[in-house]
C-alpha cells in the first residue's frame, strides 16, 4: 500500500508581553542610537512583536511549543498517545542537551513517541513537515507532531538597531498524518535547499563547541545574532521565488491555480517583492509579521494556523508554504488543506 501525508491540525502560542516599535526606539535612544516607529514600519512592516519572559516557565520555548501542540492535536482530533514521532524545529532551544523535543514530549505526555530537534533556522518548519512526510510515506510513522518554535529574543543584541527591531518569540505546530496515496487532501510536492557558503550572513559566533561563552565574549555580544541584512534581503527574494517555482513545477501547477501563499515572515518588503516576482496577488498572501515580527521557525505554522482558524483557508484549497533562513536554508511545501 502506498501512503501520502496530510496536515490534519494546526496550533499556535505566543508570550503575553507585546513590545512596540516605540518602546524599542525609546530604549535605543537612551544609548544614542536613532530609530523610530515610522522607519521600522516602512522598512519591515513590523508594528509589534511578542517577547518571552525567560524567568516564566510558561513562556520557555518548549512551553510555548506544548501549547501550540495541544491546539494542533485538538484540531486533528488526536491525543498525545497517538503521536509516534515529534520533530521540533528550532534554533533557540531550551537547552543544548537534551533536545527541546524531549522537553516538549514530557510536557504534553506523548510517551509513545520518539523525539528529535532539527535546526534549519527559519526554514525549520518546512524542513520538519517534509521530513515527517518522508517517514510517513515510508510507513515508518503514522502520526507526526511537527513544531516550529523560537525564543530568539535571548539571542538578540538589544543595542543593535539592525537586528533588535526584527525578531519576536512564538510557537506553531502541525499534526501530520498518514493517508492513502490518492487522497485529495495531502502534501503534494516540496523542494528543499541549502547554501552553506552563505553561513555568515546570519550567525551566532559563540555558544557552540568551537567558541565557549567567556565574560569577554559575552561583553562583546558574541553570543548574539550577527546579520548582513542587506545581503539577506536580496538572496531571500531570489531564493523564495525559486523554491516556490520548483515546487509548483514538480506537479505542473501554475502559480495562478494556487489559493494561498504562506511565506516566511521576515520582512513585508521581502514578501511583496517575492509575490511580485511570482505574479501572485497580495490578497492571497497570509501575513502576520506586522503583529509578531520574525519568529523564525514559528512564522509559517502560526500564520497558517491563524488563516485556518479564521476561515480564510478552506478545506480543499491549495497552500504553498515558502521559507528561507540562516544557513542559508530554504524550502517550499505545497499541500491541499
Ligand atoms: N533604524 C534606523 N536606521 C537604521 C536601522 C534602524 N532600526 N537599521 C539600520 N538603519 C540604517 C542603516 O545603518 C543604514 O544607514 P546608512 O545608509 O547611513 O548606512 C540605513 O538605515 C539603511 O540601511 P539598510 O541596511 O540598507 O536598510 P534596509 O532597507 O535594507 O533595511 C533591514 C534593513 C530591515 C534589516 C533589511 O535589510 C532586512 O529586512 N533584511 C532582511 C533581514 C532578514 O530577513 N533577516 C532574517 C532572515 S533569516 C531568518 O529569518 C532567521
Amino acid at each position: 500500500m502506498e501512503f501520502a501525508a496530510r496536515i490534519t491540525g494546526t496550533g499556535s502560542a505566543f508570550p503575553e508581553k507585546r513590545l512596540t516599535n516605540d518602546e524599542i526606539a525609546r530604549e535605543l535612544t537612551r544609548f544614542g542610537l536613532e530609530t523610530g516607529d515610522q522607519w521600522i514600519r516602512e522598512r519591515t512592516g513590523i508594528v509589534e512583536r511578542r517577547i518571552s519572559r525567560v524567568d516564566n516557565e510558561a513562556e520557555t520555548n518548549s512551553s510555548l511549543g506544548a501549547r501550540a501542540a495541544q491546539e494542533a492535536l485538538e484540531m486533528a482530533g488526536r491525543k498525545p498517545d497517538d503521536i509516534d514521532q515529534i520533530i521540533y524545529a528550532t534554533c533557540s532551544p531550551d537547552t543544548i542537551l537534551p533536545s527541546t523535543a524531549c522537553w516538549l514530549q514530557q510536557k504534553i505526555g506523548a510517551e509513545k513517541a520518539w523525539a528529535m530537534d532539527i535546526n534549519a533556522a527559519c526554514s525549520g518548519f518546512v524542513y520538519g513537515v517534509v521530513t515527517a512526510e518522508q517517514f510517513i510515506r515510508s510507513g515508518h510513522s503514522k502520526t507526526v507532531l511537527v513544531v516550529g518554535a523560537e525564543v530568539l529574543s535571548s539571542f538578540v543584541n538589544w543595542h543593535d538597531r539592525t537586528i533588535c527591531i526584527l525578531f519576536g518569540d512564538g510557537a506553531g505546530a502541525a499534526v501530520v498524518e498518514q493517508v492513502p496515496a490518492r487522497s485529495k487532501q495531502r502534501i503534494i510536492s516540496s523542494y528543499l535547499s541549502s547554501d552553506g557558503r552563505l553561513s555568515k550572513l546570519l550567525y551566532i559566533p559563540a555558544g557552540g563547541s568551537n567558541m565557549e561563552v567567556t565574560p569577554e565574549r559575552y561583553a562583546q555580544n558574541l553570543n548574539k545574532m550577527r546579520m548582513n541584512g542587506r545581503e539577506i534581503f536580496k538572496v531571500a527574494v531570489r531564493t523564495l521565488s525559486e523554491c516556490a517555482l520548483r515546487t509548483l513545477e514538480q506537479c505542473h501547477m501554475p502559480a495562478v491555480r494556487l489559493d494561498w501563499l504562506v511565506p516566511h515572515q521576515a520582512n513585508l518588503r521581502i514578501i511583496e517583492a517575492m509575490a511580485n516576482r511570482l505574479g501572485f496577488p497580495m490578497e492571497q498572501v497570509i501575513i502576520n509579521v506586522n503583529r509578531y515580527g520574525n519568529t523564525s521557525a514559528a512564522t509559517i505554522p502560526t500564520a497558517l494556523d491563524e488563516a485556518i482558524r479564521d476561515g480564510r483557508i478552506q478545506e480543499g484549497q491549495t497552500v504553498l508554504a515558502d521559507a528561507f533562513g540562516a544557513g542559508l536554508t530554504a524550502g517550499a511545501l505545497l499541500f491541499r488543506w
